[in-house]
């Protein structure tokens, strides 16, 4: 087993855990944040996305002993107490979903992409979240929930 502080959505958890263990598997079974879904299981779905540092990682291919030291985000931590964060209230606004499995990676994606990109084009919004698929075809909603939220809305 091993020892290890992660650091998720601001708090500090002590946690003892195999080696082997995907961050992925840790926050849902040790910490019971479900958001991060697992699809795939090999990197290619983006159900899983969290941030790491602000950068968007598949948690199903990066081991929990990877992200100690660092700042995990998964999407129970943007909301500020009852009030949903902008992205989240985007998606609920343009129906951005259906079954909602893909929706928390999409959405931490978005924080990403706006984090460092405040403007993007519908085709920088597109390219950007290519790394994340959507089984129930909500593409033309998402990129209006994320177009609501660029500058270069017009
Ligand atoms: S479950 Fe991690 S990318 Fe698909
Ligand atoms: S809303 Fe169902 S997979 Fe995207």
């Amino acid at each position: 087993m091993s020892n290890a502080t992660l650091k998720v959505n601001g708090k500090e958890y002590r946690l003892s855990f195999s080696p082997h263990q995907t961050l992925l598997h840790v926050l849902r079974e040790e910490l019971g944040l479900v958001g991060a879904r697992e699809g795939c299981g090999i990197g290619i779905c983006g159900s899983c996305t969290v941030l790491v540092d602000g950068r968007t990682i598949s948690s199903c291919l990066m081991l929990a002993v990877q992200a100690a030291g660092h700042d995990i985000t998964t999407v129970e931590g943007l909301a500020d107490d009852e009030k949903l964060h902008r992205v989240q209230r985007a998606f609920i606004d343009h129906f951005g979903f259906q079954c909602g499995y893909c929706t928390p990676g999409f959405i931490l994606s978005t924080v990403a992409l706006l984090a460092n990109h405040t403007n993007p084009s519908a085709e920088e919004i597109r390219e950007y979240l290519s790394g994340n698929l959507c089984r129930c075809g909500s593409y033309p909603n998402i990129l209006k929930a994320v177009m609501s939220l660029s500058d270069s809305e017009v």
